[in-house]
């Protein structure tokens, strides 16, 4: 038989035209480039298509036997990289199945009955997605656990707490740790949400409508583990709300990770003194000898603001499309792989990192000595002895106006010079004028004191563990 794709490359729709593709358009509409990325996810779409096509007798049992031995070596030869991808064969579907015809011949070209590469996209592109959420949630785990390592060892480290970046109250630095922890959490349970929406199946939408074949669409969402069908065809093939989704979700997790990095950057900067970063996350400056820079962190924040674009390149996107499928959304791809990968070695390079932090107590305790952080401690323990709270706080103002003059901490003030403060005040303020006593009475759950944080490590733990 003759092959008319000898003269012509890409015969899919050549019938129609009077003249081939211009070389410039080829380039421009081409995704094969970027696409390729979908290839594995393609076949396994394919191979579920096909056993159901085979199964309600759209095709013959040989020629599913043909369609998964053609596969099955076109998988082969993208793992081994043998696989030549064409850019004349526009993407990644279309390269496939000129090679599987090539390959098993007719039976080839049966596989696209019943299907469309708008629906067959939308499948790719979920089942990519499912799979980088998959790794995308062990990742956050593995880095929830480093920072439980950490936390462990500090519920009685003392640091200060900042409100405005001005030193308010001292917590501990497992405490401090643990809200990022809280996050991650949070994170993680987003992205198990946007799971269920990413994981229904869109073939057999085909073009936009459906076909006019007898098809099970229930089948190939079992072959392929979705909960479900899509259901509604147009919506199936157009939208793209899951992989927007997905996106917004991996922007939350780059920006609390960005707020992280950008504390760590301050805790190591000798102002601060805080923290020490191992050396194998920093680099050094090719003039200034002394410099041992955060670049880990610091590219952290960097690469936040590039997620972010991406969310704001998908919404773009999608906002002016009418239904069903356009070739905008072939746009979706280059956002949405950056966006996993940019995530995926974020997450991985900072649960390291976490593990080479070395925490500076004394550097913590001093800071935290430094700017009256019991403050509100003394206005509480008037409270308690019957004081307003409004009066409370106008004495302690006071005082600490006073120690501010003389140079020193509230605690270090004398028990008679204290009570020109206030009346009420008697020796026993000192257990509360403590960095330990502050900590200690915040003793409920979500505060600060170690008895708190300890618990609050141990029901991280065994959550993470279910
Ligand atoms: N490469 C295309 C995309 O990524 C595949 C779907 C093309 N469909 C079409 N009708 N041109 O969206």
């Amino acid at each position: 038989m003759q092959d008319p794709t000898q003269e012509k490359n890409n015969d899919t729709w050549s019938g129609r035209f009077n003249e081939p593709v211009a070389e410039l358009v080829k380039r421009y509409t081409a995704s094969v480039g970027f696409d390729h990325k979908l290839a594995l996810f393609d076949i396994q779409g394919s191979l579920a298509h096909a056993q159901m096509l085979a199964a309600c007798d759209i095709i013959r049992l040989q020629d599913l036997k043909d369609i998964q031995r053609g596969l099955g070596q076109i998988e082969n030869e993208i793992l081994c990289g043998e696989f030549v991808w064409s850019l004349d064969l526009e993407d990644v579907h279309l390269n496939i199945e000129k090679r599987l015809t090539t390959l098993v011949g007719d039976a080839g070209k049966r596989l696209h009955t019943g299907r469309s590469r708008n629906d067959q996209v939308a499948t790719d592109v979920r089942l990519y997605l499912r799979s980088a959420i998959d790794d995308l949630l062990g990742l956050i785990k593995a880095l929830q656990g480093a920072l439980l390592d950490l936390a462990e060892q500090h519920t009685s480290t003392i640091m200060p707490g900042f409100t405005h970046l001005q030193v308010a109250q001292p917590i501990s630095f497992a405490h401090h740790l643990m809200a990022y922890f809280e996050m991650l959490k949070r994170d993680a349970e987003r992205l198990r949400d946007c799971r269920k929406r990413v994981n229904r199946l869109p073939l057999g939408a085909a073009a936009l409508a459906g076909t006019s074949y007898p098809i099970k669409r229930e089948y190939v969402a079992e072959l392929l583990g979705f909960d479900g069908v899509c259901e509604n065809s147009l919506d199936a093939v157009s939208d793209r709300d899951f992989a927007i989704e997905f996106t917004a979700c991996a922007a939350l997790i780059m920006t609390h990770l960005s707020r992280f990095s950008e504390e760590l950057i301050l805790w190591m900067s000798p102002r601060f003194g805080f923290i020490d970063i191992a050396d194998r996350f920093c680099t050094g400056s090719s003039i200034m000898p002394q410099k041992k820079n955060p670049d880990v962190p610091e590219l952290v924040r960097g690469k936040t603001g590039r997620v972010n674009g991406h969310l704001v390149a998908l919404l773009t996107l999608m906002k002016g499309q009418p239904l069903a499928y356009n070739k905008d959304n072939q746009e979706d791809k280059e956002p949405l792989f950056d966006t996993v990968e940019t995530l995926t070695q974020t997450l991985r390079i900072y649960a390291d990192m976490i593990g080479g932090i070395t925490v500076k107590p004394e550097a913590m305790r001093s800071a935290a000595l430094q700017g009256y952080a019991t403050a509100t401690d003394l206005a509480d323990y008037l409270v308690k002895k019957g004081l307003p709270f409004r009066d409370a706080h106008e004495a302690v103002a006071l005082a600490v106006r006073f120690a501010e003059q003389r140079g020193c901490d509230l605690s270090d003030i004398g028990l008679a010079e204290l009570q020109q403060f206030s009346t009420l005040i008697g020796d026993d303020v000192y257990q509360v004028l403590t960095l330990e006593g502050s900590l200690a009475s915040r003793n409920h759950i979500g505060g600060t004191a170690p008895n708190q944080v300890a618990a609050a490590i141990v029901r991280a733990r065994n959550g993470l563990a279910k």
